[in-house]
């Protein structure tokens, strides 16, 4: 099937590259000439493991191109893909002016019968207001169906590829029967519902991981204060089926592009529908605070911080991306600069991305150990393997004063004690 995706970003890209690979004529469309210029050569503007080989398979194959001129590129699709950027907006709203321009082009461009389908995450009646829209330059026969992506960054490839399922929200059975056609090569299960609940799915999936990361915070607080340890808790917990160790690790709290933004943008939809959704509320205030820990931490140790260096190690949100959008790592090197901290950053792919949201003074090292090179304190922000197998024996050789604050649990406490570290966690027992 001729497919048209409009936005290549994490979501765009790697819907279309998979959509592709699974045998369909793909062209991604994206405003941005430098990107599209880098994927026509079959250059990956992101990071996600396996997607180079892909595009470049697929480009070679005749299934895969990239354009930046919408029009040509939706004559003769029989489905278009919606996957631009829905970042926050005023009031912890959904900004869909980017959904809404897309919209606009479309019913401007279209010929003839296609489903236009959002897979950006928008909330519930959006795809009644993209109808609108359309509707408002186009006067035949069209769909808007409801199709909210689950990837993880990181992840992105394997998870489009073998989803744990695929949501498609449609009253149509025109646009039903398309999205089986689309989707009949993914092995999993389908889920037809409406619109409405499809668009809800999204949100309410994203709303209550992020209320399993801030449960754990919340338990690793009470960890601190009890002399229990969370890593055992959340072990102990996590081996019940019924709850499952998945985002059950306390730390830092969540980040990235798209739980901060979806958490207050589904609490905003309850308030607009007068309802007080009072444990998202408090998830979004114990996140809030959970990056403002870490800062306690080290202020207890470091009264006054001025002219110290810090290691900060990590800058990506969450490991095996370069995404830097809401990552912890942000605010806090600001904080420490403000403080009159040399700052020393370190990450495997993230660096480029993180320049441009950090101030000039920031330092950047490729190794942890360089980083940590006479440094008063290391500050692990992201979890990153690269971390995690750390000679600990030389990271202490190298390191000036030997102060950890660990925001991801990375390493054990008693270990790091016995090394002679002065390690601090997030609600472990040393
Ligand atoms: N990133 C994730 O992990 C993830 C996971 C699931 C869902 N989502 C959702 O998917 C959507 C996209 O997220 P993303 O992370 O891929 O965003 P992104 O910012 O990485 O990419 C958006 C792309 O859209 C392009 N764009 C903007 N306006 C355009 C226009 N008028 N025409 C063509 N292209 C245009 C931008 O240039 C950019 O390349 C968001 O709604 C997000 O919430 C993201």
């Amino acid at each position: 099937m001729k497919i048209a995706v409009i936005g290549t970003g994490y979501v765009g890209l790697v819907q279309g590259v998979g959509l592709a690979e699974k045998g369909h004529e793909v062209v991604c469309v994206d405003i941005d000439k430098e990107k599209i210029e880098k994927l026509k050569q079959g250059i990956s503007p992101i990071y996600e493991p396996g997607l180079d080989e892909l595009i470049e398979k697929n480009i070679k194959a005749k299934q895969l191109s990239f354009s930046t001129d919408l029009a040509s590129s939706i004559n003769g699709a029989k489905a278009i893909f919606i996957g631009v950027g829905t970042p926050q907006g005023e009031g912890g709203a959904a900004d869909l002016s980017y959904v809404y321009t897309v919209a606009r082009e479309i019913g401007e461009s279209m010929k003839e019968y296609s489903v236009i389908i959002n897979k950006s995450t928008v909330p519930v009646g959006s795809a009644k207001k993209v109808a609108d829209i359309i509707k408002e330059n186009y006067d035949n026969e069209f769909d808007v169906v409801s199709n909210p992506e689950f990837l993880r960054e990181g992840m992105a490839v394997s998870d489009v590829m073998n989803p744990d399922r695929v949501v498609i929200g449609t009253n149509s059975k025109t646009a039903k029967k398309i999205m089986e056609e689309i989707y009949k090569d993914f092995d999993c299960p389908k889920v037809f519902v409406t619109p409405e609940s499809a668009e809800l799915i999204k949100y309410a999936s994203n709303a209550f991981l992020a209320t399993k990361i801030s449960f754990i915070n919340e338990i690793a607080g009470i960890c601190e204060r009890v002399g229990a340890d969370v890593k055992e808790v959340s072990e102990g917990m996590g081996l019940d089926k019924r709850i499952g160790d998945k985002f059950l690790e306390a730390g830092l709290g969540y980040g990235g592009s798209c739980f901060p933004k979806d958490t207050r943008a589904l609490h905003q939809i309850a308030n607009l529908n007068n309802y007080e959704f009072k444990i998202l509320k408090s998830v979004i205030e114990v996140n809030n605070n959970q990056k403002r820990l870490i800062r306690e931490k080290i202020k207890k140790t470091f009264p006054d911080m001025r002219g110290k260096i810090f290691a900060v190690w990590g800058l990506a949100f969450k490991p095996d991306t370069d995404d830097v959008r809401e990552s912890p790592a942000i605010n806090l090197i600001r904080w420490l600069i403000g403080r009159g901290v040399k700052v020393r950053a370190c990450d495997p792919i993230a660096i480029e991305n993180a320049k441009s949201h950090l101030p000039h003074e920031v330092e950047y090292f490729d190794s942890p150990y360089d980083a940590a090179s006479g440094a008063d304190a290391v500050v692990v922000i992201t979890d990153w393997n690269h971390f995690k197998e750390i000679d600990k024996n030389l990271l202490k050789e190298v390191l000036g004063e030997h102060n950890i604050f660990d925001g991801r649990n990375i390493f054990d406490p008693r270990e790091m004690k016995e090394l002679g570290f002065n390690y601090h966690g997030i609600g472990r027992r040393v």
